[in-house]
């Protein structure tokens, strides 16, 4: 059948706006639509696919049926335009702006301090908003599972979270008359006795809070409800350049163009189809969505059980299952109540308002995780087709493979049939994933048994597994045997051992991690015997004894809402009103960022001509090119031109980087490398034509991933690095043990939300250009520029306004990615634009090296270290990048907080065919600190001494000399221990985890405490300096400008009081518009915690210059007022406009010697954790924080908590879950949030305490304050350390002592494979060289 060339009117309101679009696209996305055809560029591209929430919006819909209205979140990359006819959609532009009035909701996130580079805070902003436009009064429950679809890289979530439970009913007595817990701040929690005098602890004021006032929302378009009552309810069609829409109402309609477009899919959520055509390629003419059939969208309940509509959304059966679970008998809803349970985690809430249950079974996904449990509950399907309706039961059989069912293609699933249970039957589902929140399981199971009444004897059973094949599967031989035994010990381990040989994963199988998935398949077994086992004894039934000790095995980690108290210290009592230095003033844009106004790169309005670039990259890790093909691709519409070495015009070797081409030129050294880019008139075509271009290559050897091959092939970049203090062989031999080992430190994406990003704008003579990108270092972005160009910096110049996260991983390579923009700028004579994807931007742009750390050691009886050796191997990549310095800071800071009398520590940087790492924040210090670390705990363990005591016998107790000589007092580092023990109640919380151990065999609790001594700042002098550029206008404003880059740590806002101080002006007369090469010149990166310092001394002396030359106006006439004093300064032509510069400390560092002074000082720090793990599955909770950091006198102390939180949040993302997984050929897999998981909301500690030491004071750095923005992302390794203590208790319970391997990152896989007991003895091993793994540890 041809296809009906009508075209409708898609209608739909946006913010109350009305929008009739007559040529719908179904390929554009919703986002898409928002950000270039209606300039809301508010809502936020962060990945495309779902998994970061940043595109949040609200979608309302009229229910014509029960006549209401409803209001769900969704992430609009995924809503494809055409899905939206008869809806309205609310983005964060349409809940208040500054223009009009700002919403509650953008408020209290930005007051609490949760917004801090801003960009993901849209997306937040619209997940509560939702959440309070379907209840004004949510409990904490519901605003955390509100946001559990929402990734934030910065804060930490914990402002987040505080700011926003002041809308919930059970945290906040707002509501009530006189003494609300808010009006003392959010630190309600604490006792008069616990606050210390001079001590503050309110980081905003809840009572000044906007209230909520649900009358003022926008309301739903009347229109739209008189369509959806009206209308005629007629087939809709929308057509695109290369896909055609339809949207029947009828089934039978349905079932007819099911029958003409068998191969069409049935798009409901698009949360499988939407992702398979962006990131597989999947293409697909025609799309039928069925979600205005009714018969799809109803749910039923009869005597047998509940009927759900297949088109029904998850989060709609979920409330629907909630209500049921009420009224029905409880015997009758066990499988209602297992599928309750495994909705409530899978996904995120947008996800679940989006995907549908039918479109969960169809997609046969093999981690599905309701697939296991609907086959195990036995339901039925019941499907239909022109041809008639058939019942098809939900078993091994109807799976076929990956994304196949035994469906026909003509045919459609209407609904499921749940069955009530039974009295002596049990249902269970598990699940285990990388992360609670929002994380496709590692593996899931649906488990069924049914007994003879009143025994143990099993008459039927039903086991399915997700994760451990291409698809569901289901152990039925084991089932089958299983029948007639009773559930006994015996049972238990025939059961293990069948379920073992029936669902066998190959050891290659794609996704890896196959002994942790064989060893989960036979735990959850486990769990359920133990479960069943329960209830069994509960229903009188004789049972084999569970040993009291085994009964938390079934329970769910405790949950808890999060306590948090932020302790500092109070401004000084003399400091004038007007002076608001050390206020804990929000962020000076976090308003403009939770309204969406605050502009990021993507978010400049496209100029007239703009192109649009994509890069082009290697597929082969070592290879020589044989040719480009590019003939296709510019045969391609749209197409303009593809860019390549040949095209530029100056230099192909980037500055300082002499390994560094800007385009691979004769030859790739990893997958990923830059071959060229294609420019097109739009991004999709770019795209398409990406694909099109055809490289032929010749591979090379050798192949080098591992820093394992890279010591074998001795590859490595420049000559080691060495520090050593005393004579650590001769002290080897006066030891009383010497013992050697290695650890591997896992790398880090950067995963700031923002992916990078440059617009290069030609101006059409002599070469100039405007270079807006996001970079953290624009005057290396703008050197690469000229020298790629071969012109002049002065014809360059670079713009940065603000950048949605850098954390390292924007200093280097946005020059490369702008160098490439400016050639087909150039090329083309047109501004170029370029963004990268989320999975460009991983597989492009590297992370943190991985380190591999080899020691040996020499201990005393007592617990004293005397002689360490230590060689770090960093994995830089294929090219040399920042990776000698970051070596370097890792050897340099080595000892972290010890004075093992004879240390040595050297480094060797690894070149190998993996895209080249760059700098993340701590620079080598977090890989390297917990190598020293875990040979510290290494001491602990093999001595049988606390790991705290070998810590603080072994720590510095006096002056002493550094690794390089330099002097250092560790005073403040004492005084941070002391105070984290005391604060934490280490001792009393360290004997309540050894009683919870004692009573509990397969859920352990750790505790850890770690010190932190940390030199910051750049050990070459010239990185030490700043400069700033301020104009007074006549007017009485200022317009401050630096060399800081604002990416979220607050620079400006700092920047801004120091300027209020020392002009003694309001905030409200100051502004900084953006960093730029044009008004400050010659500029260093913004990094290592050292920016405000420098940036600020600069600004500082500006102002000073300024202020002298006003002085003598000002005490002529001191009543005046400040505009009189600058009016009266422009009529005598005074100079209004001054630079200041800041020359810095004389660092150095003489490699040579072993000796300088590469830092300026010291900050110091403790932090202790709490976790409790689950033995059986490996995962784990993080229980309680309390971290003590020596931040000087904070210039601001929000923006330094804030650094601090998201600092640790950050390093235990690092320590125990973010996973970079490469193949044996150096293939990244981890290319978006679906593989790579970032901390989410659920791994804040459930109590997190931060506390600034009181009378820490820093005369070495502006108004006595430190940076801190890197350091505390080491103390995310407590929680690394307390896992391995709680891994230590599992182990003793399983006779085994003493030290064990465990390497970064802690993930669930490596947690439960180190808790060895009976069912990691019992699961197939094979030979590690007997076959090729699917990745490698690199
Ligand atoms: C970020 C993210 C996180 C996720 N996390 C999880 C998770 O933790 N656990 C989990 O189990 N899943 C997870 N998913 C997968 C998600 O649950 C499924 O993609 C979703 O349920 C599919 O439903 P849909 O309506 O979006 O399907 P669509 O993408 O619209 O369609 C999927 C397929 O189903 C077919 N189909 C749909 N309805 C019918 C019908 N009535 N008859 C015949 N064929 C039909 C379509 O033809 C298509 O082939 C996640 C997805 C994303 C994007
Ligand atoms: S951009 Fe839509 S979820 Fe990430
Ligand atoms: S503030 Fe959340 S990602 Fe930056």
């Amino acid at each position: 059948m041809s296809l009906d060339n009508r075209a409708d009117e898609l209608i739909f309101f946006v913010n109350g706006r009305k929008v009739i679009e007559k040529n719908a696209d179904p390929e554009q996305t919703l986002l898409f639509y928002l950000r270039k055809k209606l300039y809301l560029t508010g809502t936020k591209y962060g990945c495309g696919g779902g998994g970061c929430g940043a595109c949040t919006v609200m979608i309302s819909r009229y229910d014509h049926l029960t006549q209401k209205i409803q209001h769900f979140s969704a992430v609009s990359c995924l809503v494809p335009v055409c899905m939206l006819h008869g809806m309205a959609v609310t983005t964060v532009e349409g809940v208040g702006s500054t223009k009009s009035q700002i919403h509650p909701v953008q408020e209290r996130i930005a007051k609490a301090h949760g917004s801090q580079c801003g960009f993901c805070t849209p997306g937040m902003v619209m997940s509560m908003y939702t959440l309070l436009r379907n209840n004004p009064e949510p409990s904490t429950e519901e605003l955390l599972e509100a946001l559990s679809g929402n990734l934030c890289r910065c804060t930490g979530y914990r402002p987040i979270i505080a700011g926003y439970k002041t809308f919930c009913k059970d945290s906040c007595c707002l509501k009530k008359d006189g003494d609300c817990c808010m009006n003392k701040g959010n630190n309600s929690s604490l006792s008069s006795d616990q606050i210390i005098e001079g001590t503050c602890t309110e980081l905003f004021k809840a009572n000044e809070f906007m209230p909520l006032d649900s009358t003022q929302e926008l309301i739903f378009p009347p229109e739209l409800i008189l369509m959806a009552q009206q209308q005629e309810k007629r087939k809709m069609f929308f057509s695109g350049e290369r896909i055609t829409w339809i949207s029947p109402v009828h089934l039978k309609e349905l079932l007819e163009l099911k029958a003409n477009y068998p191969k069409a899919p049935l798009v409901t959520g698009n949360t499988n189809v939407g992702p398979d055509m962006k990131f597989k390629g999947v293409f697909h003419p025609v799309i039928i969505s069925p979600t205005r059939v009714q018969a799809l969208n109803s749910i039923s309940q009869t005597e047998k059980g509940m009927s759900f509509g297949s088109a029904c959304t998850l989060s709609f059966v979920k409330d629907i299952l909630q209500e049921a679970l009420l009224k029905i008998p409880r015997q009758e809803a066990k499988a209602f109540q297992v599928l309750f349970q495994q909705l409530k985690s899978l996904g995120g809430k947008q996800i679940r308002n989006m995907a549908s249950l039918g479109g969960n079974i169809i997609s046969a996904s093999p981690t599905s995780d309701l697939n296991p449990i609907l086959a195990a509950s036995k339901c039925n399907l019941n499907v239909s087709s022109k041809d008639g309706t058939r019942q098809i039961p939900l078993n091994e059989d109807f799976f076929l493979g990956y994304g196949k069912t035994s469906m026909k293609p003509n045919e459609v699933l209407v609904s499921i049939d749940v069955p009530n249970s039974e009295k002596w039957e049990f249902i269970s589902a598990f699940r285990q994933a990388p992360r609670q929140d929002n994380a496709f399981a590692v593996v899931n199971a649906g488990m069924r048994v049914v007994f003879k009444e009143e025994s143990n004897i099993i008459s039927q059973c039903n086991i399915f597994y997700g994760g451990t094949g291409p698809t569901t599967v289901g152990a039925r031989k084991t089932c089958q045997q299983l029948i007639g035994r009773t559930w006994d010990e015996d049972m238990l381990s025939t059961a293990c051992r069948l379920i073992l040989d029936e669902i066998s994963l190959p050891a290659t199988a794609p996704g890896g991690m196959v002994e942790f998935r064989r060893t989960l398949i036979i735990s959850f077994f486990f769990k359920f015997y133990l479960q069943v086992l329960q209830e069994l004894k509960q229903m009188g039934v004789p049972d084999d004894k569970i040993p009291q000790n085994y009964l938390s095995a079934t329970e769910d980690f405790p949950q808890g809402s999060i306590e948090s108290k932020q302790i500092f210290q109070d401004i000084s009592w003399n400091q004038s009103a007007q002076d608001l230095l050390g206020h804990p003033l929000m962020h000076q844009s976090a308003i403009k960022q939770a309204t969406g106004e605050a502009m990021y790169c993507d978010d400049i309005r496209s100029m007239d001509g703009e192109l649009h670039l994509v890069m082009v990259t290697s597929t082969r890790p070592h290879a020589s090119i044989v040719s480009i093909d590019k003939m296709e691709a510019l045969k391609m519409p749209g197409v303009v031109t593809i860019v390549t070495a040949d095209d530029v015009p100056g230099s192909n070797v980037m500055p300082y980087l002499q390994d560094e081409t800007v385009f691979a030129e004769n030859k790739v050294t990893c997958v990923g490398e830059i071959i060229c880019a294609v420019v097109a008139e739009t991004v999709t075509q770019a795209k398409r034509a990406a694909r099109a271009v055809k490289i032929t290559y010749h591979d090379l050897k050798p192949v080098i991933i591992t820093p394992e091959d890279a010591i074998e092939k001795q590859s490595f970049y420049s000559a080691r690095r060495k520090l050593e203090r005393g004579n650590v062989d001769e002290a080897f031999k006066t030891a009383d043990h010497v013992f050697e080992g290695h650890m591997h430190v896992g790398g880090q994406e950067h995963f700031y939300l923002e992916t990078q990003s440059v617009i290069v704008i030609p101006k059409g003579e002599d070469k100039e250009m405007d270079v807006y990108v996001t970079s953290q270092h624009p005057r290396f972005a703008q050197e690469s520029v000229a020298l790629v160009m071969g012109t002049h910096c002065n014809k360059i110049m670079c713009h940065v306004k603000r950048v949605g996260g850098a954390f390292g991983g924007k200093i280097i390579k946005p020059g490369k990615l702008a160098s490439i923009t400016a050639v087909a700028a150039y090329k083309t004579g047109r501004p170029v634009r370029c963004v990268l994807e989320r999975g460009d931007d991983m597989l492009i742009t590297g992370g943190r090296q991985p380190f591999l750390g080899k020691y040996k050691v020499g201990f005393m009886n007592d617990g004293r270290i005397i002689s360490a050796d230590v060689i770090y191997y960093s994995n830089a990549g294929n090219t040399l990048d920042e990776s000698d310095l970051v070596i370097e800071k890792a050897i340099l800071q080595a000892d972290n907080a010890y004075s093992i009398p004879n240390f040595r520590c050297a480094g060797f940087v690894c070149k190998t065919n993996l895209p080249s790492n760059t700098a993340f924040r701590g620079f080598g210090v977090p890989e390297g600190l917990l190598i020293t670390e875990y040979l510290v705990n290494e001491v602990a363990m093999r001595s049988g001494i606390p790991p705290e005591k070998i810590r603080e016998m072994n720590m510095y107790k006096e002056k002493h000399i550094k690794l390089f000589k330099q002097e250092y007092n560790p005073n403040l580092l004492l005084r941070s221990w002391e105070e984290c023990l005391e604060k934490s109640s280490f001792y009393q919380q360290k004997a309540a985890i050894a009683e919870f151990n004692n009573q509990n065999r397969w859920r352990k609790r750790g505790i850890a405490i770690i010190p932190l001594s940390y030199g910051v700042g750049f050990p070459y002098g010239f990185l030490n300096q700043a400069a700033a550029l301020i104009h007074i206008y006549k007017d009485g404003s200022v317009l401050v400008t630096h060399g800081g880059i604002e990416m979220g740590q607050g620079i400006h806002t700092k920047m801004m009081q120091i300027v209020s101080r020392e002009l003694k002006i309001p905030l409200s007369y100051i502004h900084i518009s953006d960093t730029s090469t044009k008004t400050v010149p010659n500029t260093i990166e913004s990094a290592a915690s050292f920016a405000t310092d420098v940036n600020g001394m600069a600004v500082k002396a500006a102002c000073r210059t300024l202020k002298e030359r006003l002085d003598p106006i000002i005490s002529e006439n001191p009543k005046k007022s400040w505009e009189e004093w600058v009016d009266e300064a422009f009529m005598k032509r005074i100079s209004l406009s001054a630079t200041g510069y800041f020359r810095g400390w004389n660092t150095y560092m003489d490699w040579e010697k072993s000796e300088g002074f590469p830092y300026t000082y010291y900050m110091h720090g403790a932090c202790c954790s709490v976790v409790e793990i689950d033995c059986l599955t490996g995962g784990h909770r993080n229980l309680r924080t309390d971290i003590i950091i020596d931040a000087g006198i904070p210039l601001n102390p929000a923006v330094d908590i804030g650094q601090i939180e998201g600092a640790f949040t950050q390093g235990v993302g690092l320590y125990t879950m973010e996973e970079l997984k490469y193949s044996p050929e150096g293939v990244l897999f981890t290319r978006g949030p679906a593989q790579y998981k970032i901390p989410a909301p659920s791994d804040v500690p459930q109590k997190f305490n931060v506390y600034l030491l009181s009378g820490s004071k820093n005369p070495k750095a502006l108004y006595s304050s430190k940076g801190l923005g890197e350091p505390v992302l080491f103390l995310g390794c407590s929680v690394f350390y307390a896992i391995m203590d709680a891994i230590a208790a599992a182990r003793k319970d399983s006779g085994i002592t003493g030290h064990f391997t465990l390497y970064s990152p802690a993930t669930c896989e490596r947690i439960r494979m180190a808790c060895v007991d009976q069912f990691t003895q019992q699961i197939p091993r094979d030979k590690p060289d007997s076959y090729v793994p699917w990745s490698v540890l690199v």
